[in-house]
C-alpha cells in the first residue's frame, strides 16, 4: 500500500483529534445463513436498514478498532489486524453472530485502506488512520433470538489525540460511585456497543465536573480495578536502581482484551527488560502509593497518562466522601511511560526494527 497521495486532504493532521471524517468510501459485506458475500465498496455513508433488525433492539452489534500508519518508508502498514480480526470472531461467537473469517477481516481492512490511501496522515504527523469494522444483525425480529443476517462495515477516518493533548497531558480520572461497567460474568470482555453505552451517562456527568476519563472497579466488590471507559488500564512501579520496573496490569474476565495492552505488555518485557504482571490489582495498592507512573492504553487513547485518580466512596450513612490520589506530581509525565510509548509507536512508524512482525503487511 503505497499509491501516492496526489490528492492528499488538506488537514492540520496533528489536530484532526479524534471524530468522524468523510472519506471516500466504506465497504460493506453482507451474510445469509452463514455464508459472507465478497463485500463491495460503497461511497455513501448510509444504510438502509429494517426497523426490526435486531442490532436496533436487542443490541447484536460488535465492533473494532485498529489503526494504519504511513511509515517512515512511505508504506502504509495496519498495527496487528490478525488481533483485531480474532478479536471479532470472539465478539461474534459470544453474541451468535456469524462471524467474518480472518482472511475476509483482513481483505476488508485492505481494500477500504486502498480506496482512502490519501486519508492515511503523513508520516511525521503525529495522527493515524482509524479503522472501524462493525457488525450488526439485520433481520428482523420481534422475539429475542439471533439474527441469521449480518451487515460487516469497515470505515475509516483520519484521527490524532483522542484526549487533548495525548501522551503530553496527564488527565485526571475519576471512579464515580453507584455506577458500574459490566457485570463480573457479562460482556465486559468483548468488544460489544453495550458495554460502552453502559458507561455513557457517566462518563458525561464526570467530564461536565472535569475528569475527560472513568475508572471502573469490579462491580461485585468494587475492590480490584476493571478499566478506563475507553481504554484498559496499568500502572509502572518505580525504577529500581537498573531502570528496571514492573509493568502491571488487571486479570478480570470482565476487561477488554486490550492489543495495545498486550503490545505493550510484549515491548515491557522483550524490549525493555522490565517485569510484566497481569494479576488482579486492589485499588488500595494505587492509595498506597505502590505505582509511580498510571495510564490509560488503547488504540484510541495509545497511552494516556493519568495524573490524578479521585475516589468516591458511599459511607454508611449515605454522604459520599472524595478520596484523591495524585500520580506523581500530577502534571508531569514519568519516564516509564515515555520509555513505553516511543518504543510502541517507533514500531508503528517504522522508526525501530519491528521484531515482532506487527505491521501489515510486512
Ligand atoms: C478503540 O480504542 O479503538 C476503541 O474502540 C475505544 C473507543 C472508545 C474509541
Amino acid at each position: 500500500m503505497t499509491k501516492l497521495d496526489v490528492n492528499a486532504p488538506n488537514f492540520n493532521w496533528g489536530e484532526l483529534g479524534f471524530a468522524y471524517r468523510q472519506t471516500n468510501a466504506h465497504i460493506i459485506f453482507k451474510s445469509k445463513g452463514g455464508k459472507w458475500d465478497n463485500g463491495e465498496l460503497v461511497t455513501e455513508p448510509f444504510l438502509q436498514m429494517h426497523i426490526a433488525a435486531t442490532a436496533l433492539h436487542y443490541g447484536q452489534t460488535c465492533f473494532e478498532g485498529l489503526k494504519a500508519f504511513r511509515m517512515k518508508d512511505g508504506k502504509v502498514r495496519v498495527f496487528r489486524p490478525q488481533a483485531n480480526a480474532e478479536r471479532i470472531i470472539q465478539s461474534c461467537e459470544y453474541c451468535m453472530m456469524t462471524p467474518p473469517s480472518v482472511e475476509m477481516f483482513l481483505d476488508g481492512v485492505k481494500r477500504v485502506i486502498k480506496a482512502n490511501i490519501e486519508y492515511v496522515p503523513p508520516y511525521g504527523s503525529g495522527a493515524s488512520l482509524y479503522i472501524r469494522p462493525v457488525m450488526f444483525g439485520i433481520e428482523s425480529k420481534v422475539g429475542l433470538s439471533s439474527s441469521d443476517e449480518y451487515a460487516f462495515v469497515i470505515f475509516v477516518t483520519p484521527v490524532s489525540d483522542y484526549y487533548k493533548g495525548g501522551m503530553s497531558n496527564p488527565v485526571k480520572s475519576l471512579i464515580m460511585a453507584e455506577t458500574d461497567r459490566a457485570a463480573p460474568f457479562g460482556t465486559g470482555h468483548i468488544k460489544i456497543g453495550g458495554n460502552y453505552v453502559a458507561t455513557v451517562r457517566s462518563s458525561y456527568l464526570a467530564k461536565k465536573r472535569g475528569y475527560p476519563v472513568l475508572l471502573f472497579l469490579d462491580s461485585a466488590t468494587r475492590t480490584y480495578i476493571e478499566e478506563f471507559a475507553t481504554s484498559n488500564f496499568f500502572a509502572l512501579t518505580p525504577a529500581d536502581a537498573n531502570g528496571k520496573r514492573a509493568y502491571v496490569t488487571p486479570k478480570s474476565h470482565s476487561i477488554l482484551n486490550s492489543v495495545t495492552n498486550m503490545s505493550l505488555e510484549i515491548c515491557a518485557k522483550e524490549l525493555l527488560g522490565w517485569d510484566v504482571e497481569r494479576r488482579r490489582i486492589a485499588y488500595s495498592e494505587v492509595e498506597e502509593g505502590k505505582f509511580d507512573e498510571i495510564a490509560a492504553c488503547g488504540t484510541a487513547v495509545v497511552i494516556t497518562p493519568v495524573g490524578e485518580i479521585d475516589h468516591e466512596v458511599v459511607k454508611e450513612d449515605g454522604s459520599v466522601v472524595v478520596n484523591k490520589h495524585v500520580v506523581g506530581d500530577g502534571v508531569t509525565v514519568g519516564e516509564g511511560l515515555k520509555k513505553l510509548y516511543n518504543t510502541l509507536v517507533d514500531i508503528q512508524n517504522g522508526e525501530r526494527e519491528d521484531p515482532f512482525q506487527w505491521m501489515w503487511p510486512a
